[in-house]
């Protein structure tokens, strides 16, 4: 908690707001996706779904998969906590959703779901694209294509494995849009980053989860913004988005933004 403190007031003194962006891709990005207050039609069934399994206190087995998941002592833990600890805030998935709504991603991949709520809305942004999303632990894979299965949606596949065997057997596997949000280590994180990278094209884009949860993780931002192949990147404090377009100057913008909230 220090460490993210400490850094917010860095990202302040070194941050810029929107009003200081002359990139006109960022500008577009910063109006039509981060300040876009549109309500979707597909946003108010996946937060009812939230609210009742937020009243679920069943258990389930605690996996300690990840860095920063094994929480309490038990060897059990209730749904409502896990949809507590892991979710992405409803404020971050919309904003997830908004950005594929707007690149229009073909194939998008999410790197932990957990009980799937981000998933739903990846998938709701586009019906036409395919979401693949990748969970470790089998009991949350369960309850996320409760989730699934529940609004109705058809464009997603969970599928139960770690990252690491996933990477292995999808060494050709290109994916357009990526959510990096499970083991937040550094060098977990790079190593998905490196598989990922490695077959990028150009409009595709990375968003990488909690870059100020450790220093760890800063560091992997860090070494991932300095890689050869980004060009633009957006640190919005909450996230990282890594553009690779060549046509964007290579630059690292960190935007003071409500956002770096969510
Ligand atoms: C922060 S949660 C994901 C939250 C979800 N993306 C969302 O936006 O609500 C991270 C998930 O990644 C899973 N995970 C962590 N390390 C993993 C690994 N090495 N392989 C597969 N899954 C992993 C955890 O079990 C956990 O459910």
């Amino acid at each position: 908690m220090l460490f993210k403190i400490k850094s917010y007031i860095k990202f302040l003194i070194s941050g810029t707001s929107k009003y200081s962006i002359h990139s006109p891709f960022l500008h577009h990005f910063i109006q039509d996706v981060l300040d876009h207050g549109g309500i979707f039609y597909c946003f108010p069934a996946i937060e009812l779904v939230r609210k009742k399994v937020s009243q679920d206190k069943k258990t389930i087995k605690k996996s300690d998969l990840g860095a920063g998941s094994s929480y309490g002592n038990k060897n059990v833990i209730q749904i409502n906590q896990v949809l507590k600890q892991e979710q992405s805030s409803p404020k971050k998935a919309k904003l997830l959703f908004k950005m594929v709504n707007y690149f229009k991603p073909e194939k998008v991949l999410e790197m932990g779901t957990s009980l799937g709520f981000t998933t739903a809305y990846l998938a709701n942004a586009r019906k036409k694209n395919e979401v693949l999303s990748v969970e470790a632990d089998k009991q949350k894979c369960k309850i996320a294509s409760i989730t699934i299965k529940s609004l109705g949606i058809k464009n997603v596949k969970i599928i139960n494995s770690s990252f690491s065997d996933l990477i292995e057997k999808a060494k050709h596997w290109h994916f357009n849009f990526i959510y990096f949000d499970g083991n937040h280590t550094e060098k977990a994180t790079l190593s998905y980053f490196n598989w990922a990278v490695e077959k990028v094209s150009e409009n595709d884009v990375f968003v990488f989860d909690d870059i100020y949860w450790s220093k760890e993780m800063h560091n992997a931002w860090a070494a991932i913004i300095n890689h050869e192949k980004p060009t633009l990147t957006l640190d919005l404090f909450s996230m990282g988005i890594v553009f690779f377009n060549p046509n964007l100057s290579k630059q690292h913008i960190k935007l003071i933004h409500p956002s770096n909230f969510y």
